[in-house]
Parts: structure tokens; C-alpha cells; sequence
């Protein structure tokens, strides 16, 4: 009879699955970005993680991922270090609609860390369109998804991603902080909120802050101290005429996406963005 230990060392790390709903979130993108890949690399980094679409699915052990959002961080964390214990407590949770807005009304800093981590689960897949929006108080605000019967996760999946984020530098902070990590050869896969294409496509409301015009300028500023590190980098983007003219001595590719989340349902086909990266890609 196995350990309970024996039993997590055999988990096989390979094409794992995003733990939460993130807009933004590549899993569509997916078959599309690993044949651009480079062919060989150091380090992995995911400085803009959120759901972190390729990075689960690369499951690839000593990466370095970050993200802003303090309560996803907050998660990853718990995931590594208690996956059973916040399995537990999860399956301890009722949906629906009044255990909802218990649960968002109550203030995460004034949880103990598993309780922390299971509110963000909850709210993350039984809010609306699993969408991450705070007030200007980074006071969760989005509605009840409405629906009782959904499953927040299961102790496999967070038996598997505890695994490799034992392996894995999980980061809360801004991602140049996390670029200066990287250097001569490490590849990084650059996902940042994208430029809006119109006033409708709000995705930028991931923490308090936005993400505008100026920051995708100074992003372009990191994409070339990291060219001239020797650093590999892949960023995602909207189609935006601003963002060519800012990359224009790299290499663009264009590609259609279908979008998950939008505010309006005509947003909801394919459309174009971009992919850009600082060696050649097809
Ligand atoms: C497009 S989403 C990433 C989606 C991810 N690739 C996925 O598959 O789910 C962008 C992420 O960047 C984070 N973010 C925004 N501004 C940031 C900053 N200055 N530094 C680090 N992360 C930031 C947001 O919290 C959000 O999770």
C-alpha cells in the first residue's frame, strides 16, 4: 500500500488545466502558441498569469510566475502548500445565491489563509462569467453567476497543481519586478491585460489598477531590455495599430481568438490579436 507521499510523487506533471476562470485566459489560444515556442530555453516565466492557460498546460517544473492580483497569488499558495486541507474546506461550501454574497461580503484579510483561499475559489467559479472585477476599495464586486449546480474543483486537480508549484517561484507584484529574474536564454511568455479595441472590451479591470496606453509603452520598454539580455519573449495582444507601431522591429504574427468574456454578446466571436516576439517565429 502506498503513502500518502508515494502517491503524490507519482502524480505525473503534463497538459494540466487552469485551477480558476480568468478573462483573458489563453486555454483557446493554446494549440496556437506552442508551435511558437522556442525549440529550447532555460528558466519559464509568466509574468502576467492570471489563469495562467500555458502555464499549466507546459507543466514545466522550476517556473517563475507573478501576477498583481494579491488574492490569485494569495491562492497559488495555498494550492502549493495545503492542497488537501483547502480541498476540505471547499467541499464544505454551499452554492448559492444568499451563501454567495455571505461569502463576498466577508474580508479576506481577515481570514486565516485557507478560508482566504477557498473564498477566491468559490467566488471565481460561481460569480458571473467568472469574471474578476473589484471597486475602488479592491473590494470584490461581481454578481452571482446563478447557477447552484457547478463544481468549485476536485482534490486531483489540486493535487496536480500543488505539485508543480512546489517546484514553481510564485510571485505577487508587478511584472517588471519579476522580469529582472530572467536572464540569457530563460523564455517568457508575456500576457498583459490588453490594449481595449473599443470602449466595450473593459478587460483591463483585473486588480484596482489599469492597464492603459502608457503601461503597454513602458511594456515595449521591457520587450527591448529583454531582446538586449538575450532573454526569449512571446507577448499576446490585442490588434491595436498603436501596439505595431510599438513593436515594429520584432516579429508579428496575426491570430484569431475567440473571446470568453464580454460585456456584449457581439464580442463574443473570433477577432484578431496579436502575438509578437523578439525571435522568429512562423
Ligand atoms: C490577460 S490576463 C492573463 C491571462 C492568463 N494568460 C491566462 O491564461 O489566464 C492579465 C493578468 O495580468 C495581471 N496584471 C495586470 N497588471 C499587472 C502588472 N502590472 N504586473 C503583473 N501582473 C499584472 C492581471 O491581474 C491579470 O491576471
Amino acid at each position: 500500500m502506498k503513502t500518502e507521499q508515494q502517491l503524490f510523487d507519482d502524480i505525473s506533471l503534463k497538459g494540466l488545466k487552469p485551477l480558476v476562470k480568468w478573462a483573458g485566459g489563453k486555454s483557446a489560444l493554446i494549440s496556437t502558441l506552442k508551435p511558437l515556442l522556442p525549440k529550447s530555453f532555460n528558466r519559464y516565466c509568466e509574468p502576467f498569469v492570471g489563469g495562467g492557460a500555458l502555464f499549466w498546460d507546459l507543466s514545466i517544473e522550476n517556473s517563475i510566475i507573478s501576477d498583481s492580483n494579491e488574492e490569485l497569488i494569495h491562492f497559488y499558495k495555498v494550492v502549493r502548500d495545503y492542497p488537501e486541507e483547502l480541498f476540505n474546506f471547499i467541499s464544505s461550501m454551499v452554492v448559492s445565491e444568499d451563501e454567495y454574497y455571505r461569502i463576498r461580503g466577508l474580508s479576506p484579510s481577515l481570514l486565516d489563509d485557507i478560508h482566504r483561499a477557498a473564498r477566491f475559489i468559490y467566488l471565481n467559479k460561481t460569480c458571473y462569467n467568472g469574471l474578476y472585477r473589484v471597486n475602488r476599495k479592491n473590494r470584490f464586486n461581481t454578481p452571482f453567476g446563478k447557477k447552484e449546480d457547478v463544481k468549485i474543483t476536485d482534490k486531483e486537480r489540486l493535487l496536480e497543481a500543488s505539485k508543480l508549484l512546489k517546484s514553481t517561484q510564485n510571485i505577487c507584484g508587478n511584472y517588471i519586478d519579476t522580469l529582472k529574474l530572467l536572464s540569457k536564454n530563460d523564455f517568457v511568455y508575456l500576457d498583459p491585460p490588453y490594449l481595449a479595441v473599443s470602449k466595450y472590451s473593459d478587460f483591463n479591470r483585473y486588480t484596482k489598477n489599469f492597464f492603459v496606453y502608457e503601461d503597454h509603452v513602458v511594456l515595449s520598454d521591457e520587450f527591448r531590455k529583454l531582446s538586449d539580455k538575450g532573454v526569449l519573449a512571446l507577448m499576446s495582444n490585442s490588434f491595436n495599430e498603436n501596439l505595431l507601431s510599438l513593436y515594429e522591429n520584432f516579429y508579428i504574427k496575426e491570430v484569431y481568438a475567440s473571446r470568453q468574456i464580454n460585456c456584449i454578446s457581439s464580442g463574443r466571436g473570433k477577432i484578431k490579436e496579436l502575438i509578437i516576439s523578439n525571435y522568429p517565429i512562423e
